[in-house]
């Protein structure tokens, strides 16, 4: 997506060799405009699935599900975080390892907004090593939801989490595919 390839590179800082900061756009302050043109980017990627539902994970990953659910005319629901030990009931949930952040999340949905049958799209921020998808696809599973497909705004090829998600058969989507962050380049992949 030129828009936001563009959008990168005039904002998007490089931290050491791997983590790229778009808090100005992205993970802090968001651009809502940036953002509806991504959720129409996204309903036009997925236009020919049939789709009862967005799922995503807090807090990032909410604006641009939030405005593909408008594209798209579905619910949205975001899995919350949670680091305690205890998890509530009725709820289905995942256990979340962050190689950047080195923490482990549990994420959760409750069992009221994920059905057995329902068809859903994945929408997340950044695709670094894809544990944030695996934990979202664990808790459909749970749920015996369909994944119909994964949208990705920013992936960072040069991480696992595409090969992982490739593997696994399903279609994945990014609007901005990176190839590199060496040198403090951000570097796309040609499309
Ligand atoms: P993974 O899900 O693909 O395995 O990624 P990982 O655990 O390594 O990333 C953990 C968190 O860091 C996620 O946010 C993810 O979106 C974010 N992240 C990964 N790489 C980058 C990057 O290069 N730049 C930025 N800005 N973020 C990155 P999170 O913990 O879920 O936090 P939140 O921001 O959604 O609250
Ligand atoms: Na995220
Ligand atoms: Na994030």
């Amino acid at each position: 997506m030129k828009l936001l390839e563009e959008r990168i590179r005039r904002d998007g800082r490089v931290l050491g060799t791997d983590i790229l900061k778009v808090d100005t756009f992205l993970n802090h302050q968001i651009d809502p405009e940036l953002m509806l043109a991504i959720g129409d980017e996204f309903a036009q990627l997925f236009a020919d699935k049939q789709i009862d539902k967005i799922l995503t994970v807090e807090s990032s990953g909410i604006a641009p599900a939030v405005f593909a659910g408008l594209a798209l005319h579905v619910p949205v629901v975001f899995a919350r975080k949670n680091k305690s030990l205890t998890l509530p009931n009725g709820v289905w949930s995942a256990d979340v390892y962050s190689f950047t952040k080195q923490v482990t999340n549990h994420m959760m949905i409750d069992q009221r907004f994920l059905k057995a049958d329902e068809q859903v799209l994945l929408i997340d921020d950044f695709l670094a090593n894809g544990q944030a998808v695996e934990g979202l696809l664990t808790i459909a599973q749970q749920a015996h939801a369909h994944v119909v497909a994964v949208g990705i705004v920013i992936e960072k090829s040069f991480q696992k989490g595409r090969q992982i998600l490739n593997e696994r058969g399903l279609q994945v989507e990014s609007l901005a595919r990176i190839k590199s962050l060496n040198s403090e380049k951000i570097e796309f992949m040609s499309s």
